[in-house]
Formats: C-alpha cells, sequence, structure tokens
C-alpha cells in the first residue's frame, strides 16, 4: 500500500511529452540538493518541467514521520532515487547511475577511510596505481568493506566516547582487476596471492573527531589487519575434530611450505569472505565468513560425492575452480588436492576483541559452519543470551545460536567462553505464521524418524563427536530436520525494547531467489544432505511468497514469552520489496510492485534488501544490494541506497542513495548518535585493469580531500570505502 497522502509513483501528468510527476520530483529535489550545496543559480530552480518551483516544493515537502512506540520518528526528507534518468537530468550518461553518494539536505557526507589507506604505524598512503605490495597491503585498509560495528573508547566521563573509537570494518573480498596494476590473468604469482590475501579480512581503524572532523588516526596502536594469513584459535565443541585438522604450512612472503604435520585441529589460519557481522554485549566483534568456499580451488578432480568429503564439497558449494581467485595455484594451502580438510577452517562466526591488538581470532564452533552472514544478539530479562544468524546462499536457513551460560553485565571476563557452550537450532516458518526452533543436537530426530545420531552423515564414537560433525556440517543437519529454505538469509537485525516496546522482535532480509517457485517440478534440499549447494528449486510458501523473487522482502518474527530461549516464535512479513512504477508485464499478485509504504515525498522503492540495523533509538534501517547501475528491474528504482523504516507502520523513506555499480553494506553510530558510519562497496565493480575507471571514479571525484583534511585523494581507481554522516545540526542521524 502506498502512504495516504502520496500520488503514486506510475501516474503521468499527461503524454508522454510531460514528465512523470516522479521525475518532476526526482529533479526538483535534485536540484534543490544541489542548491543547498550551493551549485546552482536561483533561475535554475525557478522553472523544473515547465512548472513553477514554488507550487512543486509545497507538494513534495515532507512531513516528518511521527514517532510512536518504541520509535522517535523520522525527520528527513526522502533523498530521490538515483536513477539513469537523474544522471542524464545532470549531464552524465545514460548508462549509468550518478556517479556519487547522496544523504537528505541537513546532512553531510565525507569521506572516512578507503581501500588502501594506512590505518597503523608504517603504512603508506595509496598511491592509485595498485603498484602496492602484499607488505604495503597488510598495514593498509583492506578491500571491498562491509559489515562493521564502532566501539567507542571510555570517555573522560567513563561514559562511552562519541568522538574517539574503534572501527572494525570486515573486508569482503577483492577485485583482482583493481589490485593489481596488470589484472589478475597476466603473470599470476604468490606476490599476488599473497596481495590478495591481505586485502581480505578484517581491518581495524582507529577513528578520533578533532575540531568537529573525523580522521583516521594513522599511526594507531590499535590499527590492525586480519588476513586470511592470520593465525587464530579454534574452540567449541567441534575444535580438534578429525575434520578440522588440515596440513601445516610454514607461511611466507614466497610461498606456503608444508611441514609434512597435520595442525591439532584447535588452530586455524586465516578468515576470508567476511561479510556482515556481529557484536557480543561483552565488546567484542564478530565476523562472519560467508563465500569462503570461491577462495579456494583445485590442482585436480574432487573427490567424488559419495566420499564424505566431496560430499561436504558438494552440499557447501565447493569446486573446483571456486570463484576464479588463483590463490591455489601458487599456495598449496588453498588447494583442495593438497589441502582437503582445510574448508572445514572456514564458514565459521570469529570472535576478535579489538581492544587487544594481540589477541588471536577465535573460530566459535558452536555457532555452526555455513556461509554466516550476521549474528545479531539479544540479552533477554533473565540475562539469557542468543544470536540470530543467516545462511546466505539459495534455499538455506535461518538459525539462532542460545549461550547455556547467562550474560554477566558486571563482569567482562566472566563472558569470555560464552560463545562456546550452547545449543544450536534452525527455523521453521509454518504457514499459521507460528514457528519453531529446531535444536540441531544428536538427539533431536529428523523428518525421517532417524535421530541425528543415527544418520550416517553424523556418525561418531559418542554424543560428543555426533555433535562436533552436526556442527562442522550444520547444513545437512537442518536438512535433516525440517527447516524452512529461504530466499537468501542476509542481515538479522534486533528491535530495541526501549520506550514501551518490550517484544524480542527480530528481523531477517531475504535478498531474492531467482530458483523460488521456477519449476513445475518443485524439489527441496534433499534430508541425507545430498544436495548441491543452491540447486533445489522449491515451491512458493507462507514465508517465501514470490516465485523468482526478484526484489527481496524482510521476514521477522517474535520469541514467544519475551525469552530467547524460546523454541517457539510468531512471525510476519515487515515487507515484500518491489518497483511501484514497474510496467513489467503483470504477475497476479505484487511480486514486482511491492508493498513499501512510502514517504510522502516521492517513492522509496528499493529491492534486494540485504543489510538491516537498528539504531539505538529504535529506527530501522536497511541497505540494498542489486545491479547498481540503474539497469534492467532497476531502472524505476536507481542505484544501491539506504533507507530507514518506521517498524510499527513501514512507512518507509530513502537516506542515501550511492555510485555507481556499488552495493550500500556497512552502518554503524556513535553511541550518541550523531555521527553515522556507512559502508560503499565495489563501486565500479566488474571494470578491467586496462580501464580501471570505466564505471566508476568514486570517491575521488566527489571529495577532494579525506575526513581529516590532509591527504588529497589519488586518482587512478574507484575505491571501496566507508563514508562518515553527521547533521549540519549537530543533532541525531534521522532526527
Ligand atoms: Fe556478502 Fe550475503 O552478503
Ligand atoms: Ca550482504
Ligand atoms: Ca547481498
Ligand atoms: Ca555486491
Amino acid at each position: 500500500m502506498k502512504g495516504a497522502s502520496h500520488p503514486t509513483n506510475d501516474v503521468t501528468l499527461g503524454e508522454s511529452s510531460v514528465p512523470s510527476i516522479r521525475e518532476v520530483i526526482d529533479s526538483v529535489e535534485a536540484s534543490r540538493r544541489q542548491f543547498i550545496q550551493g551549485g546552482v543559480s536561483a533561475a535554475a530552480l525557478a522553472s523544473v518541467g515547465g512548472l513553477t518551483l514554488g507550487g512543486l516544493v509545497n507538494t513534495v515537502q515532507a512531513a516528518p514521520i511521527p514517532p510512536s512506540v518504541g520509535f522517535p520518528g523520522i525527520g528527513f526528507e526522502n533523498v530521490p532515487a538515483n536513477t539513469r534518468a537523474l544522471n542524464v537530468s545532470l549531464g552524465g550518461s545514460a548508462t549509468a547511475v550518478v556517479d556519487k553518494v547522496t544523504v537528505p539536505a541537513g546532512y553531510t557526507a565525507q569521506v572516512f577511510v578507503s581501500w588502501g589507506d594506512a590505518i597503523m604505524p608504517g603504512g603508506k598512503a595509496f598511491r592509485g596505481d595498485a603498484a602496492e605490495t602484499a607488505a604495503d597491503q597488510l598495514k593498509q585498509f583492506g578491500m571491498h568493506n562491509d559489515g562493521m560495528h564502532f566501539f567507542p573508547f571510555p570517555g573522560l566521563s567513563g561514559a562511552a566516547a562519541s568522538d574517539r573509537g574503534l572501527l572494525c570494518v570486515n573486508n569482503e573480498y577483492t577485485h583482482e582487476d583493481l589490485l593489481f596494476p596488470d589484472g589478475q590473468a597476466a603473470n599470476y604469482n604468490i606476490a599476488k596471492t599473497r596481495k590478495s590475501q591481505a586485502a581480505h579480512g578484517v581491518s581495524v581503524v582507529e577513528a578520533r573527531r578533532v575540531n568537529g572532523k573525523w580522521g583516521v588516526v594513522k599511526n594507531s596502536i590499535y590499527g590492525r589487519r586480519i588476513t586470511a594469513n592470520t593465525k587464530a584459535r579454534v574452540s567449541g565443541p567441534a575444535a580438534g575434530h578429525a575434520l578440522l585438522k588440515s596440513n601445516e604450512y610454514t607461511i611466507g612472503d614466497n610461498g606456503s611450505v608444508s611441514t609434512g604435520k597435520q595442525l591439532d585441529g584447535f588452530t586455524a589460519y586465516g578468515t576470508v569472505n567476511n561479510c556482515s557481522h556481529g557484536v557480543t554485549p561483552w565488546g567484542t566483534y564478530l565476523t562472519c565468513e560467508e563465500n569462503w568456499n570461491g577462495n579456494f580451488g583445485s590442482t585436480a578432480a574432487l573427490p567424488a560425492t559419495s566420499t564424505e568429503t566431496g560430499k561436504l564439497y558438494n552440499r557447501y558449494g565447493v569446486t573446483a575452480a571456486g570463484f576464479g581467485y588463483q590463490w591455489h595455484t601458487t599456495d598449496p594451502r588453498f588447494d583442495l588436492a593438497a589441502n582437503p580438510n582445510e574448508t572445514n577452517l572456514f564458514g565459521w562466526v570469529v570472535e576478535i576483541d579489538p581492544y587487544d591488538p594481540r589477541s588471536l581470532p577465535v573460530k566459535r564452533t558452536a555457532m555452526g559452519r555455513f556461509k554466516h552472514e550476521s549474528a545479531q544478539y539479544v540479552v533477554d530479562a533473565q540475562n539469557n543470551v542468543a544470536f540470530y544468524m543467516g545462511d546466505d546462499e539459495r534455499n538455506e536457513y535461518i538459525y539462532k545460536f542460545v549461550c547455556s551460560g547467562k550474560f554477566n553485565p558486571a563482569n567482562r571476563a566472566a563472558n569470555r567462553e560464552l560463545l562456546d557452550h550452547g545449543t544450536l537450532y534452525v527455523a521453521r516458518f509454518n504457514s499459521n505464521l507460528s514457528g519453531e526452533w529446531i535444536a540441531l543436537q544428536p538427539g533431536t530426530i529428523g523428518v525421517n524418524g532417524q535421530a541425528l545420531r543415527d544418520n550416517p552423515n553424523f556418525a561418531g564414537a559418542n554424543d560428543a563427536e555426533v555433535q562436533a560433525k552436526i556442527l562442522i556440517k550444520t547444513r545437512m543437519a537442518a536438512d535433516a530436520v525440517g527447516a524452512t529454505m529461504m530466499d537468501r538469509p542476509e542481515w538479522t537485525g534486533a528491535r530495541p525494547r526501549i520506550n514501551g516496546f518490550d517484544e524480542i522482535e527480530v528481523y531477517c532480509t531475504l535478498t531474492n531467489n531467482n530458483r523460488r517457485g521456477s519449476s513445475t517440478t518443485p524439489s527441496s534440499n534433499a534430508i541425507d544432505g545430498s544436495t548441491t549447494a543452491a540447486s533445489a528449486r522449491p515451491a512458493v510458501d507462507a514465508a517465501n511468497p514470490r516465485a523468482d523473487n526478484i526484489y527481496g522482502h524482510i521476514i521477522r518474527w517474535r520469541e514467544t514469552g519475551r525469552s530467547v530461549t524460546s523454541t517457539t516464535f510468531n512471525w510476519d512479513l515487515f515487507a515484500q520489496a518491489g518497483d511501484t512504477a514497474t510496467t513489467k508485464a503483470a504477475k497476479p499478485t505484487n511480486d514486482y510492485k511491492g508493498n513499501i509504504v512510502d514517504a510522502p515525498n516521492g517513492s522509496a522503492d528499493y529491492g534486494a534488501p540485504d543489510g538491516l540495523w537498528f539504531d539505538y533509538f529504535g529506527r530501522l534501517w536497511v541497505q540494498t544490494d542489486q545491479i547498481g547501475d540503474g539497469s534492467g528491474d532497476f531502472v524505476n528504482i536507481g542505484g544501491n541506497m539506504m533507507v530507514c523504516a518506521d517498524p510499527n507502520t513501514g512507512m518507509t523513506r530513502r537516506f542515501l542513495t550511492s555510485p555507481n555499480k556499488c552495493e550500500v553494506t556497512g552502518v554503524t553510530m556513535t553511541p550518541d548518535g550523531k555521527t553515522m558510519f556507512v559502508g560503499i562497496q565495489h563501486p565500479g565493480e566488474d571494470a578491467l585493469y586496462t580501464n580501471p575507471t570505466q564505471f566508476s571514479n568514486w570517491p575521488q571525484n566527489q571529495f577532494t580531500v579525506e575526513s581529516d583534511g590532509v591527504t588529497a585523494l589519488p586518482a587512478g581507481r574507484p575505491r571501496s570505502s566507508v563514508v562518515v554522516i553527521t547533521k549540519d545540526d549537530g543533532g541525531v542521524i534521522g532526527s
């Protein structure tokens, strides 16, 4: 449904020569925004599309979205969709969207940190030509940032500071053609592998605001890179299992040399494909290993699916070609033929203590092994703590991990091993809007009537080994117990229980699924765990109601009895994304149009929701990950964006639009809510080394200096970056 006071987007004012009201609104807003930025004359504002400005401004100015229970309202005006048409109206290309970050009037965005910026002592400034070595990259911000969190330092009064802290940022993946001066195909060698590995992982960045300006403390002793080669500890019920004993290598600049021994199953090296994230209530960072399978390759044929390892590879999408990385050709650690168990050391949630730069990251096996997206915690009134997690692949599942021990708010150290003991559950969504959390334990009875301990996939000497195998092969355990296949679970977010709202209510973005409802002979993930990753073609169901789900949706649930230990919940769909203005041949339902509740100031349509986060005040922020260049199904929706929504009414307003062919992912705030950090990932994706700026030249085309006002941004190639956003009146973001 639409906002009551809003014109529908697809109503035109007349025949084709007259712009649609949407185009007029977009043009006027773009002009007003330029005006506020000092860009255009009053004369240019006086007339748009032959209509006087005054009348239109009155039409499009938005009333604030009012506060309600647990929600503080939204005060900013809608940013127009960043469409190709908008780009053309501003003098740009007809095959791209505006190559900039745009925020509402009254807000300022500045680039905070970009791929290649120095973040620790000895770090070199980014060159622009990608000639940095792996050693250089190890002291620079990693590539293609994703989830992140701001950890405040203690302030002078003892309260958490909002002017100084540590920003922990995932660096999900690398784009080799931008990472190397001569691309990936030519002269591939171990030096390239090492640089690619060094650009993955996590960056810990000290952020400081001085005289109102945010900057990176470039020589911070807290600055840290955790990469594909960083030593880590493996803990929890699966630690030490034979499947986690990979081959031991001496990892050097010139290669990884086998020692002829095996690791002990309690030790791992590296974290990769760090996507969304989580934090713990005791102040540590959780980085989540998502498409780790893609970083591996094989110099020989893979084992048959009749073998335990071959079956595991098949269920998790591990292939001989991977995603096209060439690491395995120069680093045997990532060669499946040489080191078949290495994959089992990836796919975990990894805990990092940002305040202790010497601490080892810890892979927490109790939380299960899949393509982890996020891990959102909730502490209930009894101090029970749970983490809600999605497995982002088509037809995968939603999980929660409930710690056995209780959270101790008075003693940080007492919580440090909470993630090693607890129960992992998987969700079943029933058509009557009820749901169940099914424990993945040895005694759980599968849909075939067999306890998991009697299922050959988890055969073990005792229940401890059965549990270890359930955690290593989590997807197969979920298959066996009849969990609900979902449309690619991305981020989870928990609504804060404040200002009269007191439910445990958790949201999850389901970004899309082109295999849903796409076959006349639907299929499900086989209960014996034999399905190739993402190959099933399930029918639509109540929780995933759209065939060929292009635009995605957001599901939410409330735990029974306001307890995170509950094994039942109620659920509904918060939103189905879509394009209200689409002219695509109608499907009978809202499959294309969606049901976004618009702000009364122009469409806030979006598609492919991915990032999702409740801020500390109760506003819901949603970020998108679609093609990002305003093409195809996104011609009206435009590039990627971040919207803000009222969880009570669904009323949605667009807060930020982004450069060409990027994804908006990662959002966090300072404790006072007056500074927001937002991630812009892979601007200009798909460019070749021969023309790195073919699709985007962001951020240097928008910002002349970094946020600290010191260093000119070098030209050369687009860079994934974190932007810092403040409100010009010093207020809380979103107010
Ligand atoms: Fe890396 Fe599922 O997003
Ligand atoms: Ca994501
Ligand atoms: Ca995504
Ligand atoms: Ca992306």
